[in-house]
């Protein structure tokens, strides 16, 4: 095995804040077809390159997974925007008990640390951040993934106001299966596509979900084929941020996906925040979109294909 196969990458840090040697494997759960850094043996790693995520329990056990992963002496270049866990990364390689050097670039801080001899830290923050059955949702989830340890307020209007669902359909961006959870207890749903992008969210959702009408793929909704068309119905809480930044043109990439993937007369029932411009896309891609509810700061649609 070469040098180069066993370097790691995390994300995509920009490249003129760090360089990726060629060839590195990438590890980010948020890439469908990336390696799982968790899976990963310990000390089986020469270097590593992270983009951390923002969430405090995520960052820390994704840095922790990585230095469990790194051989004795191999090298962590760790960076975040300095607003976005990067002013904090300092004191968690402290707490890991690594060496490091920290430099100041382009708003972010960059880090590059040493695997500490002593991983007890390291596995303290793994196991803080590992999946786990959340109580509150009676659902298994995981720091990291879209709301993680609570019901998002859109998804429990959403669920309160959808009627009896029948056919094929789909769940776009299912989370840990919050919303299939309900739309399966329904007799006459015959089949149900359930797609995230998150490769955690989809391994909590294939505990949470066993129903045999269910299929669960790890893919980006916005490609073709990551899920089936000619469909009766689909229902959706479609995000709006994309890699920490408010981006509308991720869910309207799912409205048009689900618009493609409708059969005629299907129907697809979105949430989705008030102040998320949705409507003249939903009209302009079916033929009829019918605003059902405004309540709690969300709206519901309906739309018809
Ligand atoms: C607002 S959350 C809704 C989660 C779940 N359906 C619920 O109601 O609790 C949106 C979901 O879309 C996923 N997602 C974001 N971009 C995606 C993409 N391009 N393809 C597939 N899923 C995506 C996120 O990982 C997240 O789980």
């Amino acid at each position: 095995m070469t040098e180069e196969a066993t370097t790691g990458v995390y994300g995509n840090p920009p490249a003129e804040l760090a360089e990726v040697p060629r060839g590195a494997v990438q590890f980010s759960p948020l890439l469908p077809g990336s390696a799982a850094l968790e899976r990963r043996d310990d000390a089986s790693l020469a270097a590593m390159v992270m983009l951390a995520p923002p969430g405090t329990i995520e960052r820390r056990h994704d840095v922790a997974q990585a230095l469990r992963a790194l051989q004795p002496g191999g090298r962590l270049t760790v960076l975040a925007p300095k607003d976005k866990g990067g002013s904090r990364l300092a004191k968690e390689l402290k707490a890991f008990g690594c060496d490091f050097e920290e430099t100041a670039l382009r708003h972010h801080r960059i880090c590059v640390a040493t695997r500490p001899d002593d991983l007890a830290a390291a596995r303290q923050a793994i196991a803080e951040g590992a999946p786990r059955m959340v109580e509150e949702t009676g659902l298994w989830s995981q720091p990291g993934v879209f709301s993680w340890n609570r019901v998002d307020p859109g998804s429990a209007l959403l669920l309160k106001h959808l009627p009896q669902l029948s056919g094929r359909g789909a769940d776009l961006g299912c989370g840990v299966g919050y919303l299939a959870r309900t739309v399966l207890a329904m007799p006459g749903v015959e089949a149900l596509t359930m797609v995230d992008i998150d490769r955690r969210a989809v391994e909590a959702a294939a505990k949470n979900i066993t129903d045999p009408r269910a299929t669960i793929h790890w893919a980006d909704v916005r490609k073709a084929g990551s899920f089936p068309e000619n469909l009766d119905f689909i229902v959706m809480n479609p995000p709006f941020h994309d890699g920490g930044a408010e981006d509308r043109s991720l869910g309207q990439s799912f409205v048009r996906r689900a618009a493609e993937s409708l059969r005629k007369g299907g129907r697809c029932w979105l949430t989705a925040n008030r102040h998320l411009p949705y409507e003249d896309h939903l009209k302009a891609l079916f033929s009829r979109a019918t605003l059902i509810v405004e309540a709690d700061g969300f709206k519901i649609y309906e739309a018809r294909k």
